[in-house]
This record gives structure tokens, C-alpha cells and sequence, in this order.
């Protein structure tokens, strides 16, 4: 099984599931795919000795062009790691319930169009939330929306700053990213990750 992994920003997540998947017998990431030419995610990639390129939001929105660089890698299931822009119909329909996404809160609270990074937690906190927490979900065409495949909570203390949950937040998806997508490429019961 071959992953393509898209993300717009530092890309800490996706270097955690390349480093997860190197070495794998059956899976592996040979494709690294952005909208931002000075992503950090680009520096990892060099670093990890994998392909990384940049595509406009005119040729995400279009989509042949991401397409056709998915079938020339053979991809079979795209994760996106932290990545801004929404999907194109074309790609939904290229990869049907192949295309998975984390998002750093408990969907369907907290999601939709300006709920990234920071803000999420920003948005958390403001609201006086006991909890937070990952949800790794099935892409559709609205934001944020697809089914659920797994999610996981932290507690947020009534003293906790935005930084603060973030922090939580990402060990969560450090710990959990990989092996949920793992298990959705093999077709595993998700059931035991509860
Ligand atoms: C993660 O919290 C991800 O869930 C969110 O954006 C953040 C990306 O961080 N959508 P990184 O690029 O993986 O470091």
C-alpha cells in the first residue's frame, strides 16, 4: 500500500508516520504533497529523502494535475497531516474512502472553515471545554464532516492556555496518527483502539 501524505505547514506529523512506515514490508510513503513552496514539511522530506512538491490552490481546486502525480506514484490512499485547503470533487472521486484527515479536536465540535491550528485550541479554550482531542476521520465534501474513524480525548484544566492544549493535542496524534492509519490500510478492526 502506497501513501501519499498532504500538508501545508511544519509537518511533524507527517515525518512521525514516514518514520512510523519506514521499514514497513507492506506499507510505505513515497510522496509528499503541498500547497505552500516554504512548508518546513519540504525540509523534512529532503531530509527523510522523499519527494516533496508544491502545487497552486488553482491546480488543487482543478485537480488533474495532483492526479495525474498520484497515479504516476502509484498512490493508493492519501492521509492529509496538517493541510489547509479543501479537496477536489475530482480527487473524492479518484479515492473513495481513501482519503483520511486528523483533525486536532473532537469533531463535530470545534471544525469547519478557520478551525485550524491555534485556533482550534484558541477556539477550545474561549469555550471553557473540560476535554479536547484528535479526530481521524474520512474526508467528504464538506469540511471537517466525513465519518468518524477514530478519535481519543485529553483533559483541558480550567489554567490551560491554547500552547498548552496544543501540546496535549499533539502527543495524542504522535501516538495514535500512525497506527489508525495503519489499521484503516489493512483494513483492521478499529474497535480495539477504542
Ligand atoms: C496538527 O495539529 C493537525 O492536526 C492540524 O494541524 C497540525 C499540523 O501540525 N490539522 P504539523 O504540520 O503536523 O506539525
Amino acid at each position: 500500500t502506497r501513501i501519499a501524505l498532504f500538508a501545508s505547514g511544519s509537518g511533524s506529523n507527517a515525518e512521525n508516520v514516514i518514520r512510523y512506515f519506514s521499514g514497513h514490508e507492506d506499507i510505505s510513503v513515497p510522496l509528499i504533497i503541498s500547497n505552500k513552496r516554504d512548508a518546513y514539511v519540504h525540509e523534512r522530506a529532503d531530509r527523510l529523502g522523499i519527494p516533496s512538491f508544491t502545487f497552486s490552490k488553482a491546480e488543487f481546486d482543478e485537480g488533474s494535475a495532483i492526479i495525474d502525480m498520484l497515479r504516476s506514484y502509484d498512490i493508493d490512499y492519501i492521509v492529509l497531516a496538517g493541510f489547509l485547503l479543501k479537496v477536489s470533487q475530482s480527487l473524492l472521486d479518484t479515492y473513495p474512502g481513501r482519503i483520511i484527515n486528523i483533525h486536532p479536536a473532537l469533531l463535530p465540535k470545534f471544525g469547519g472553515k478557520g478551525m485550524y491550528g491555534g485556533r482550534v485550541h484558541q477556539a477550545v479554550v474561549e469555550a471553557g471545554e473540560k476535554e479536547s482531542g484528535i479526530t481521524i476521520h474520512y474526508i467528504d465534501e464538506n469540511y471537517d464532516e466525513g465519518d468518524i474513524i477514530f478519535q481519543v480525548t485529553c483533559e483541558v484544566l480550567p489554567e490551560d492556555t491554547p500552547e498548552d492544549v496544543a501540546r496535549k493535542v499533539h502527543a495524542l496524534e504522535y501516538a495514535h496518527f500512525p497506527k489508525v492509519i495503519k489499521a484503516v490500510v489493512k483494513g483492521e478492526d478499529l474497535s480495539k483502539f477504542g
